[in-house]
């Protein structure tokens, strides 16, 4: 099975969408000049959404959001559904990242229901999971990890469950200059997969991309991509730089 190696920058709240574009266009002709096999795509913030996707148009580089709500529309103030993420061009969206999870009540639960609705919308989910430093040195990282991916999948089939992405992002380190060593990674990347595996079957486990995120940078971006189950990166600090963002797809 080879699965595309597929690389997401997660933009944050970071850049004004002039500013969003501007990353876009860099990255729109770096990729027009070389263009690389694996599949990329940029997350920008909700007011930056309508100007990069002008950007992307005919370039083959995906748009992503950073978070949903499960509900179509509706009386919920300062919510975005997926219907309006996609009248803009969104085709991905990340859910239930661990800044989400930390800050904001997201839960189990609450992404489960937005990766039933993203799938409902059409959208590809990109379902984070990863444990805390407390949780890594408790030794219950895969305890936390299948509580969340079983959480996340609960209701999903099979076939739905082929659409998501997995981004693996060990909450240590994200935004921490600390990255999982290749083996850390490949260890729980592969957890996750027999995890799959045992929700479902072997095929499905094997087609389902698992991204790793936390720190990753165009330095250790291609010992962590060469590990068989880590099929791509979920990018955040590097990601804001065009030269660092394109150095990872180059290293992939
Ligand atoms: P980082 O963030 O690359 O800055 O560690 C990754 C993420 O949170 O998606």
């Amino acid at each position: 099975m080879t699965r595309r190696i597929i690389i997401a920058g997660n933009w944050k709240m970071h850049k004004t969408a002039e500013e969003s574009a501007t990353l876009a266009k860099e990255i729109v002709a770096a990729l027009k000049a070389a263009p690389s096999a694996n599949e990329v795509v940029v997350c920008p913030t909700y007011v930056a959404l309508d100007r990069v996707s002008s950007v992307l148009a005919g370039s083959g580089i995906a748009l992503g959001a950073q978070d949903m709500h499960w509900e179509n529309q509706g009386a919920f103030t300062g919510m975005i559904s997926g219907d309006l993420l996609k009248a803009v061009g969104v085709t991905y969206v990340i859910l239930g990242h661990s800044e989400q999870r930390a800050y904001f009540g997201e839960t189990d639960a609450t992404v489960n229901k937005k990766v039933i609705k993203a799938l409902a919308d059409g959208l590809s989910p990109i379902v984070c999971v990863g444990e805390t430093l407390e949780e890594r040195e408790g030794n219950i990282t895969e305890k936390v990890v299948e509580t969340q991916l079983r959480g996340a999948y609960a209701d999903i089939s099979a076939a739905d469950a082929r659409k998501t992405v997995v981004a693996y992002e060990p909450v240590w380190a994200i935004g921490t200059g600390r990255t999982a060593t290749s083996q850390q990674a490949q260890d729980v990347h592969k957890y996750i997969r027999g995890l799959l595996a045992s929700i479902y079957d072997a095929a499905t486990a094997e087609s389902v991309r698992i991204q790793y995120g936390g720190s990753m940078k165009p330095e250790n971006a291609a010992e962590l991509l060469a590990q068989p189950d880590v099929d791509g990166g979920l990018i955040g600090g590097a990601a804001l730089k065009a030269d660092a963002f394109l150095g990872i797809i180059g290293a992939a």
